[in-house]
């Protein structure tokens, strides 16, 4: 009954789609905002780190689940013998389900940047932050209205992502990547060298070198660690249903050390280019404003730049091509599974998925301004910048559901199946696993350790983990 399993193509196919999961919006937006707060040079240090100690090797563990059990997260833990562990497989399917409902929402926005700043630059720069409340139904005269500019965008997003998926493993999502991930690489080296070139720059540069030990605290380290696993897409359905879709002969390690290297670039990269020319145009103290900073802050850099339009558009189009290549990964997850759970077909189970995840989107977009339903998706207190929808679906996924299918996937393999298991599959292809023991001690002890720390840091103290 069951059909031959899809297989990336090539090495490079699996790496570029993988690593376009992991180069998402988090590295671009999320990532320079936090390294500017964690002290420039400082946080960077403990960033790193925290990816080759956990990073690296809880990726090779969710990879190798996937291509030990050739199937989607949730169908993994039964078809090595455990059902009873298919909880952690739901909890990275319905995370995946809920990050992607307001993923995709947010590719909109930026898709409609794309246009803005090719087209309306001037109404962008005159008032950037009534021009992004505008395009979320929220007008200066304080009515609101539907957002259907917002709507629109992410309607066509979420339409990119389908005709992608519909195409399938080989010949849509790695396609799609091999076209996109190149592309990003060439914007992000457009824009470094514009930004670190901009007169005032240097301060920015110094600071992101400079190692400021005064400035890390115990929250620094806990914000490296949930910034490192949201970037590399740990803790979802992803990796391992990428995985499942990898040739038994690759060198597993390597691709991963590779995927790793790459996501973590980008984003060192990004903070290179936006602390520099935030630095320069609009003085220290405006980086690190988050989520917003992407849509508002940012147009008063594009504002004092020379050619500021045209890297204005650059820069959408390089988010674009980074949520983008996220959003479908979070998509194949969802779409690996009911095709294989239920045997329905690609093509409809993609369509109807797209459809119901876009619907679900639109409270999200909806909720920032224009369907004020105080309480309920609105928290209506702290007005218009924390409506309650977006920030209940953001913790849930990034502060306890993420950090949980990471936790249950470590004392899967930890205690369970056995680090050994997974270090015969990575065996399997005839190469050595050299640190095996220090990989075993890892993934029993120390990542499940520090995993806890920030489920329980971030329910309990307010710490954010994304
Ligand atoms: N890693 C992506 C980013 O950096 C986000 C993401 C999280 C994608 C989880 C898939 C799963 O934006």
């Amino acid at each position: 009954m069951e059909k031959k399993r899809a297989q990336w193509s090539s090495k490079l196919g699996f790496i570029l789609a993988a690593a376009g999961s992991a180069v998402g919006l988090g590295n671009i937006w999320k990532f320079p905002g936090r390294a500017y707060e964690g002290g420039g040079g400082s946080f960077l240090l403990i960033y790193l780190f925290i990816v080759v100690l956990l990073g690296i090797p809880l990726m090779l563990t969710e990879l190798a689940l996937g291509r030990a059990s050739q199937t989607n997260i949730v169908n993994t833990f039964k078809k090595l013998g455990y059902k009873q562990h298919s909880w952690v497989g739901w909890i990275g399917v319905i995370g995946a389900f809920i990050i992607t409902c307001y993923y995709s929402h947010v590719g909109g926005w930026v898709l409609r940047y794309v246009f803005s700043y090719a087209f309306e630059a001037p109404a962008i720069y005159r008032d950037s932050l009534g021009y992004f409340y505008n395009m979320l139904g929220l007008h200066a005269d304080g009515t609101t209205s539907i957002p259907w500019t917002a709507l629109f965008f992410a309607a066509l997003f979420m339409l990119l992502n389908a005709v992608v998926i519909i195409r399938g493993v080989e010949g849509g999502i790695e396609k799609f990547n091999k076209f996109g991930m190149p592309a990003l690489f060439l914007l992000l080296i457009i824009l470094l060298i514009r930004s670190v070139t901009l007169p005032g720059a240097e301060a920015g540069v110094k600071y992101m070198l400079s190692l400021d030990l005064g400035k890390v605290t115990v929250n620094t380290f806990f914000s490296a660690l949930g910034q490192a696993f949201y970037s590399l897409s740990i803790g979802m359905a992803i990796l391992v249903t990428y995985g499942s879709y990898l040739s038994k002969s690759e060198d597993m390690i390597k691709n991963t050390a590779v995927v790793c290297g790459m996501d973590t670039l980008v984003a060192v990269l990004a903070g290179f280019i936006i602390v520099p020319a935030v630095f320069a145009t609009l003085g220290s103290g405006e980086v690190g404003k988050g989520g917003g900073f992407a849509f508002v802050s940012l147009a008063g850099v594009f504002a004092e730049m020379p050619g500021g339009r045209i890297f204005g558009v650059l820069f959408y189009l390089l988010l674009l091509f980074a949520a983008l290549t996220s959003s479908i990964s979070l998509i194949e997850s969802i779409v690996a599974f009911l095709t294989e759970e239920f045997g329905w077909t690609r093509k409809r189970t993609t369509i109807i998925l797209c459809l119901i995840l876009f619907l679900i989107g639109c409270l999200y977009t909806c909720s920032q301004a224009a369907i004020p339903l105080k309480g309920i998706w609105y928290d209506g207190v702290n007005g218009i910048t924390h409506p309650a929808l977006c920030d209940f679906m953001e913790y849930l996924t990034d502060r306890i559901m993420i950090p949980l299918c990471a936790l249950g996937c470590c004392i899967f393999v930890g205690w369970v199946w056995k680090p050994e298991s997974i270090i015969a599959e990575v065996e399997q292809s005839g190469f050595r696993f050299r640190l095996a023991k220090a990989y075993t001690v890892l993934i029993r002890f120390v990542a499940p350790a520090a995993i806890l720390a920030i489920l329980i840091l971030s329910i309990f103290s307010g710490v954010t983990l994304s």
